[in-house]
């Protein structure tokens, strides 16, 4: 943008008028008259919860995204939890994580007594970085969970690799990737399990749901008809997800191809549109990969704005863009912080990264006069602060 440009534009958080008069939120879901119909449907069924809906959706999503199995459950922090009882994590054990992440992904390796190990991420994708993964790996190794940033698949093939020489177990924390593709292959269908969520944010929308998809052993239990007779040989939990809430999915499903590539444009004309700003840089690609853009985090650096991340962050919240952060690097918090006395340093890329990120609103059923709007916001705002 020009300087004369830039002399009469007023920001609003210096009193000018907002690019938006509502707030535009970072993400939401879309909700159609047969999600409702199929919802009202299940409502007059016999069944609540646990009927035919939950094997159906089931069924579904592990055919779409390519896996002999999935699992439902609660939210995607009871698939994550599940997935890491499955894999037999214990109190001794160790999993290693990337902090850039939602602190679920680490807390199901506490609730299962055992540690979480932080390794730091590529600067590129801010995915967990395989040689620091390397680095990290001890006698107690068990697990390794990586994080599909913003819906760019993680680097699975090393990290697969990685598993196979030291006997471990991939979890891919692919809540943020429903979709995406990896060396051609749809994540759910490479690491041992892998872990979706269905929030309101996600690329489908349960209210609440999860999903843990696996071509691992036979993941139902199957029961001889007409016994009353159980056992618990194990502490459980009540993780189920209901037939309501899998009516809801079985029809967003059927949606999701054209939310992706909503998605997708929305991502493409925010790349074409930031490319020449100073100071504002857009998510990076690895080639043979096709992300899934949950999220649309840029970069702004504060040596060529005149203003920290927390002041850009200010200025387009008044602009009635409604920018959010992700993340705050999970050892940093004061839980991780007391118990296990992490210090800010220890991961040089997520750290500098978080200093930086800004996530711009990216759902679906954004119109093209939303993306224009973000557009002109972010580039209102970097105007201001440049030069
Ligand atoms: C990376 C990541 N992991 C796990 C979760 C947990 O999913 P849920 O909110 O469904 O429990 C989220 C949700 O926001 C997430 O972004």
């Amino acid at each position: 943008m020009h300087a004369t440009t830039t002399s009469e534009v007023v920001l609003a958080i210096d009193g000018g008028t907002p690019v938006r008069d509502k707030l535009l939120p970072y993400g939401r879901q879309s909700i159609s008259e047969e999600d409702i119909q199929a919802v009202a449907d299940v409502l007059r069924s016999d069944w609540l919860t646990t009927g035919p809906k939950v094997a159906e959706f089931e069924e579904a999503l592990a055919a779409w995204v390519g896996a002999k199995h999935a699992v439902a459950f609660s939210s995607g922090t009871a698939a994550l939890h599940g997935a890491a009882f499955a894999a037999g994590l214990k109190p001794g054990d160790e999993a290693i994580t990337s902090p850039l992440t939602f602190a679920a992904t680490a807390n199901c390796v506490l609730y299962q007594g055992a540690r979480p190990v932080f390794a730091d991420v590529s600067p590129d994708t801010l995915n967990l970085d395989p040689d620091r993964v390397a680095e990290r790996i001890t006698t107690h190794t068990r697990a390794v969970l990586p994080v599909d940033y913003a819906g760019h698949p993680a680097d699975l093939d090393p990290i697969l690799a990685l598993a196979e020489r030291h006997g471990l177990i991939v979890i891919e924390d692919a809540c943020h990737a429903l979709g995406a593709e990896y060396h051609g292959r749809r994540t759910g269908s490479i690491a041992h399990m892998s872990v979706f969520s269905f929030h309101p944010v996600k690329h489908l929308a349960t209210g609440e749901g999860g999903m843990v998809t696996t071509d691992r052993g036979d993941a139902r239990q199957r029961h001889a008809a007409g016994q009353w007779h159980y056992e618990m040989v194990l502490l459980g939990f009540n993780y189920r997800l209901t037939d309501v809430a899998c009516a809801l999915g079985l029809s967003q499903l059927r949606k999701l191809e054209a939310n992706l590539e909503r998605r997708r444009e929305i991502g493409a004309r925010y790349t074409a549109a930031f490319r020449e700003l100073s100071g504002v840089f857009t998510p990076k690609m690895r080639p043979d990969v096709n992300p899934a853009w949950h999220l649309y985090p840029i970069r702004v650096n504060p040596a060529q704005l005149n203003a920290d991340r927390a002041h850009i962050f200010r200025a387009l919240r008044a602009e009635n863009i409604g920018v959010n952060v992700h993340y705050i690097p999970v050892p940093l918090h004061p839980y991780y912080r007391d118990r296990f006395g992490y210090q800010a340093g220890e991961y040089p890329v997520a750290e500098a990264a978080y200093e930086q990120l800004i996530s711009l609103p990216m759902f679906h059923g954004m119109s093209d006069g939303d993306v224009e709007d973000v557009i002109a916001a972010v580039r209102k705002v970097s105007a201001a602060y440049s030069g």
